[in-house]
């Protein structure tokens, strides 16, 4: 009886084993194909939900960045949008209207152009009113999440952070923006005197 029980034991260890050595289900990141319909459909305004990146420059700018809107509208050409973006870093609201993304649709990456900086990433297949990026400086992974309103669902965030935990970010590398760190936006009224700032 005590071997029977013995390779039952052995059995279940081995499969509870084999199961282990399963790597987790991880969904591709797939990035969506740059065309007229789907660089028209990301126009407008979107809310910077959450970032991590193992690059470490770029772990000190999303920590840095309390909260921000930024808004696609059509650029000088047809692979051109321009960018508005309105942000607090750190204690001080900026809004900027002079960066640029360029469209390269035959693989599918957006440039985001700002000054001298250029920075790389493909738009990740997901919700219409979530825009996912993922970013591909210096061959360091990083994920942001962005959406058309400040509130994304349970689901959504969820599946966000799975996507960034197969790619090794654990919860404390995850940068989270705040609405109550909300800049008024141009055109706004300010409620708040002198801690805006113009940037051109
Ligand atoms: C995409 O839009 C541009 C102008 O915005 C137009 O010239 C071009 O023909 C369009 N391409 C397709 C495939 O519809
Ligand atoms: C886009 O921005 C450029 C400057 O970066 C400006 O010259 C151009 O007029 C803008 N285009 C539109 C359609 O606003
Ligand atoms: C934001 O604050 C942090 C910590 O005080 C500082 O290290 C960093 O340089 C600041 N960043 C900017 C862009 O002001
Ligand atoms: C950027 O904003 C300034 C001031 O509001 C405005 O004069 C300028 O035309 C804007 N530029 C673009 C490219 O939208
Ligand atoms: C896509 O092509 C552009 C221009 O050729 C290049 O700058 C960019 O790095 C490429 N993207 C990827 C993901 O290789
Ligand atoms: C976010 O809030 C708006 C307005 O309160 C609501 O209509 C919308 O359903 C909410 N969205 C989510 C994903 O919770």
């Amino acid at each position: 009886a005590s071997h029977a029980m013995l390779a039952s034991l052995a059995l279940l260890l081995g499969l509870s084993l084999t199961l282990a050595a399963e790597p987790p289900t991880c969904a591709p990141l797939i990035p969506v194909t740059l065309n007229n319909d789907t660089i028209s459909g990301i126009l407008g305004q979107w809310v910077y939900i959450a970032g991590a990146s193992k690059y470490v420059p770029h772990q000190a700018e999303l920590k840095a960045v309390k909260h921000a809107v930024f808004s696609f509208s059509p650029g000088s050409h047809e692979d051109e949008l321009n960018v508005t973006e309105t942000m607090r870093i750190n204690e001080t609201c900026i809004t900027k209207n002079t960066s640029n993304i360029h469209i390269f649709r035959h693989n599918s990456t957006l440039v985001h152009v700002d000054d001298q900086v250029s920075s790389t990433a493909q738009l990740i297949q997901s919700d219409k009113n979530l825009f996912i990026l993922k970013h591909l400086n210096n061959n360091f992974p990083g994920l942001s999440l962005s959406a058309r309103t400040p509130n994304v669902s349970k689901e959504h965030l969820e599946e966000f952070k799975a996507h960034l935990h197969c790619l090794g970010f654990g919860e404390e590398e995850i940068f989270y923006t705040s609405e109550k760190d909300a800049c008024p936006l141009p055109g706004e009224k300010t409620g708040e005197g002198g801690a805006e700032q113009q940037l051109e």
